[in-house]
């Protein structure tokens, strides 16, 4: 009965010390692609294939080893352009706030996972 109790307990211990940061990454992730859905970034973008805009896996991997891709991507996200991946411009996106736009690009260059 002790064993069992402890048994429980540590798994109990082991869900918050690994389950915890799933939790919080996945829900980082929702929350990212709740704003993308809300301003209409889905309409141009996919996970993984190429709409109007370039799919954000091929996003993810052309900055992989730019250390101001966080910088930049924001600043284009909220003026928009053209430039980068064609002449097809994308729209700004003036409504989006800082936190907004540094949750979109982290999960963008993560190559916007769903979940975990
Ligand atoms: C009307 C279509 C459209 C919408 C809506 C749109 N995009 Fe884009 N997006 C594009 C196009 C086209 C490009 C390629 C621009 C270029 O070649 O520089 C692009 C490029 C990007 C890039 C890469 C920029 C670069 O310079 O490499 C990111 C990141 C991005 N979009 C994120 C978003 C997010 C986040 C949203 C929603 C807030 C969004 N886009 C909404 C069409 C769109």
């Amino acid at each position: 009965m002790i064993s069992v109790r402890v048994h429980v307990r540590t798994a109990f211990l082991a869900f918050l010390f690994i389950g915890a940061p799933t939790a919080y990454a996945s829900s980082e992730n929702a929350k990212a692609f709740a704003i993308a859905k809300k301003n209409a970034c889905l309409g141009c973008h996919a996970i993984n294939k190429k709409i109007v805009g370039p799919s954000f896996q091929d996003i993810a991997a052309k900055y992989k080893n730019s250390t101001s891709a966080n910088a930049l991507l924001k600043n284009k996200i909220q003026k928009g352009g053209a430039g980068s991946w064609g002449v097809v411009p994308m729209p700004a996106n003036t409504k989006l706030s800082d936190v907004e736009l540094s949750i979109l690009v982290s999960w963008i260059l993560q190559g916007a996972p769903s979940n975990n």
